[in-house]
């Protein structure tokens, strides 16, 4: 790309370090305006500010989207209908975050005249990808810049120098232990000391969870509410996606639930020591699976799960606006009509217990399933399970 061609940019800024050479920088190398845009995704950074920083640090404008409500309801919550959990271990709260950004990203870009969008997502990680499949699949006339991969800065110091040389305002100091990306869903912490796959994180590095040690010696019990596979309240009253979240966050962080210490396959090909808190996750995913484990059907339930893991890949791989996603949420989705009812959750010490599940349109019929005899004969004839059992194993004879 020439460097001329580009006129206004739309840079997604955080008003933190990084992004905030990336303005100036953009500004200096490509003589273009800059448009700075902040997603309110629930990462809890000071927004109030931001655009005056911005534009004292060079920006024609500046534009905040509160969209916490729409990260909850189509993001997170379609995740967890899905049962979407990358490797088997992560909830992939960064990883769902990103295409909303982006998305809006695109929208604020057009509404502002832009011709460009640029982001501060470096060279070697998969939200570079997440964020660039959405801005080619949303709005593929946009020209696209990432500095990390451009520029000749090779980290905080460069950066920390860029600022002085530039008298660019910054609060951030030179030492930042781990890379940190936090929202409504999860915080997640990689690089620093967690470069070496065997070093503990230390205690002091969480921040939305107790230490399963320090969680409180009586255990909580919630009650979470589903309709049709979305949760919808908690202890009975009913609450919008985005406070549901942050209210089970609370509980659940509270008796140390949802650290999860991992090495995960990125995108790119590299291996990334990760760990994270998704405290509120980790009991929606949980409550979720016991209300479906009774207002499911086994075959679509299981046809569900054979999908999964190819969702979550698709989800961490940055392909939220994919066609074949579009198809497997649409059978996901048809499959959770029925999921709607209530589980009990035990909460305690860092663990996650269902202690029951109940729902208006249960498929468990206590007195079929019984272990009395008389109850439903007319549904369940003990007398069939053996001509169902000899032709299940006619094909098994000799198979030692
Ligand atoms: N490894 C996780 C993922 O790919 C978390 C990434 C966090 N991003 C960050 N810029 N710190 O989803």
């Amino acid at each position: 790309m020439t460097k001329s061609n580009v006129k206004r940019v739309c840079l997604a800024y955080s008003g933190g370090l990084d992004t905030s050479v990336i303005l100036h920088w953009l500004i200096e190398q490509y003589g273009c305006e800059v448009v700075a845009y902040t997603a309110d995704v629930g990462q809890q950074e000071e927004l109030s500010g931001l655009p005056e920083k911005a534009k004292a640090t060079g920006a024609v404008d500046c534009i905040v989207r509160d969209l916490r409500e729409e990260f909850a309801r189509d993001y997170v919550f379609p995740a967890i209908r899905g049962c979407a959990i990358y490797e088997g271990t992560y909830l992939l709260g960064t990883a769902l975050a990103r295409p909303l950004i982006a998305k809006h990203h695109a929208e604020v870009a057009r509404d502002t005249g832009c011709d460009a969008v640029a982001h501060g997502a470096t060279g070697k990680g998969n939200d570079q990808v997440r964020f660039e499949l959405t801005f080619r699949a949303l709005a593929p006339e946009l020209k696209i810049i990432a500095p990390w991969r451009e520029w000749d800065l090779r980290g905080r110091a460069d950066c920390f120098d860029y600022c002085q040389k530039y008298e660019i305002p910054i609060t951030a100091t030179l030492e930042k232990p781990y890379s940190i990306d936090r929202n409504l869903m999860h915080i997640s912490f990689e690089g620093g000391v967690l470069e070496d796959p065997w070093h503990a994180p230390d205690e002091s590095m969480f921040i939305m969870t107790t230490s399963p040690e320090d969680a409180p010696d009586v255990p909580a019990e919630v009650l979470i509410g589903f309709e049709a596979g979305n949760p919808v309240s908690i202890d009975g009253e009913s609450l919008s996606p985005a406070s549901l979240l942050d209210r089970i966050n609370k509980i659940a962080g509270a008796h140390g639930v949802g650290r999860v210490d991992m090495v995960e396959n990125r995108f790119v090909g590299l291996r990334s020591r990760g760990v994270y808190e998704t405290p509120g996750g980790t009991v929606l995913h949980a409550a979720h699976r016991a209300v479906e484990s009774i207002t499911l059907d086994r075959d679509l339930m299981h046809e569900r799960d054979r999908l999964s893991p190819r969702f979550a890949e698709l989800i961490y791989n940055g392909f939220w606006f994919a066609p074949e996603m579009k198809a497997m949420r649409a059978m996901i989705d048809a499959a959770q009509q029925n999921v709607t009812g209530e589980a009990r959750v035990k909460l305690y010490k860092g663990g996650v217990h269902i202690t029951g599940r109940r729902s208006p349109v249960s498929l468990y019929d206590a007195a079929e399933s019984s272990f009395e005899f008389g109850g439903a004969a007319d549904t369940y004839d003990q007398k069939d399970a053996s001509g169902f059992i000899k032709l299940q194993g006619l094909r098994l004879r000799g198979h030692r």
